[in-house]
């Protein structure tokens, strides 16, 4: 995606590779903006901590972010994670609950001071052919993170996923997969 955006570069605008985790600029921008992506850092808290102090005064913060962890889709993976032997393979480690509750972002953005706010959980909704059809989607996005921890023990965790899940799934036809989001918005004075 990266390579591909250096076409779009112009004067004021460019494209590079950096970690969000660990963004740590004073007033620099007007606007940050995050599309799928935050979820992949741990402790909020502290990176809308952060992102807060990155944005200029009268600056924006726009942010969507997926927050569909409690759906059976995405708790089975950290379920399987806890089974011998993939437990052992991650060290213990889960994806957990790192995205919070809408509630705790529209208190985190009053207390970090921004001025006006509006934080959304829209449930966006997917018909699939079938249940078997969530294990495709997962299989691109979160469990990728899986893949790299797991390596050669990967392919054995997504067949214990794929059987867990579809005991758990309604055998529907075609199968309502309903997708939660967080969208964040807010202005500073
Ligand atoms: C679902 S994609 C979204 C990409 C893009 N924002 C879009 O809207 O099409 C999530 C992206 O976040 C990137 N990512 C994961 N951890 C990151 C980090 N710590 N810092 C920056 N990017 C990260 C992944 O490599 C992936 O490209």
């Amino acid at each position: 995606m990266l390579a591909r955006s250096a076409a779009h570069a112009a004067p004021g605008l460019r494209f590079a590779q950096g970690d969000l985790g660990a963004v740590d600029a004073e007033a620099a921008y007007d606007l940050v903006f995050s599309n799928a992506a935050l979820h992949w850092v741990d402790d909020h808290p502290a990176l809308l901590a952060r992102l807060t102090r990155a944005v200029a005064p009268g600056g924006q913060l726009a942010v969507q972010m997926p927050a569909n962890f409690d759906h059976a889709s995405h708790r089975t993976a950290d379920d399987v994670a806890a089974e011998a032997p993939f437990c052992e393979a991650l060290g213990g480690w889960r994806w957990g609950d790192r995205v919070l509750d809408p509630r705790a972002y529209a208190e985190l953005l009053h207390r970090l001071g921004w001025a006006r706010q509006h934080v959304r959980l829209v449930v966006y909704p997917h018909v699939l052919e079938g249940p078997e059809a969530v294990v495709d989607w997962v299989r691109g996005s979160l469990l990728t993170t899986f893949e790299e921890r797991l390596g050669p023990r990967f392919p054995a965790f997504l067949e214990r996923y794929r059987a867990l899940l579809l005991e758990r799934l309604p055998a529907e036809r075609p199968y309502f997969y309903g997708f939660k989001r967080l969208l964040l918005w807010a202005r500073k004075a």
